[in-house]
């Protein structure tokens, strides 16, 4: 008996055709067999979110998945969307705020705040904590994380208030 699978999944957009161990994590085909480092491995066991990614468009965390069970499904990680430009505005108000340091945690972050700024976008600063509570930093004691999200969340609600009032954004 063959001890790989064959999965058929979209990794970012693109068609993809593996071979994968059966007990294979996801965020380890990611980063083994695609080469997509930017999701990290800290805990491997659901606690930090460093390995968050997206499947079915629906943050999960890397490390509880398997790769079969991303077999015929949709997987975006944080290459895929820095590269498509959908949370520019996130990465640089994270420059900005400077809510990184060692940056380890960072693109678990951002995975997760750029969920919450796309299903809450009237998230209050106490929701934004909840929401990322679930997302381990050991360095920036999160008040400059939870900035940079605040203030991507007031700049888009800004600009759909220009954009209702017919002024361009
Ligand atoms: Fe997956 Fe920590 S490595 S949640
Ligand atoms: Fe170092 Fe968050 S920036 S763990």
């Amino acid at each position: 008996m063959s001890d790989t699978k064959t999965i058929h999944l979209t990794v970012n957009g693109q068609y993809r055709r593996h071979e994968v161990r059966p007990r294979q994590h996801l965020v380890d085909f990611l980063r083994e067999e695609l080469d997509l480092t930017g999701s990290h491995l800290g805990c491997e066991h659901g606690v930090c979110g460093a390995c968050t990614v997206k499947l079915d468009g629906a943050i999960v965390r890397g490390c509880l998945v398997l790769a079969v069970q991303a077999d015929g499904k949709s997987v975006q990680t944080i290459e895929g969307l820095s590269e498509s430009g959908a949370m520019r505005d996130l990465q640089q108000a994270f420059l900005n705020r400077n809510a990184l340091q060692c940056g380890y945690c960072t693109s678990g972050m951002l995975m997760a705040a750029s969920e919450l700024i796309d299903t809450q976008p009237d998230a209050s600063r106490e929701q934004v904590r909840q929401w990322i509570s679930g997302n381990y930093c050991r360095c920036t004691g999160y008040q400059a994380i939870v900035d940079a999200i605040c203030d991507v969340l007031a700049d888009r609600r800004d600009a759909g208030v220009r954009d209702d009032k017919g002024v361009a954004a």
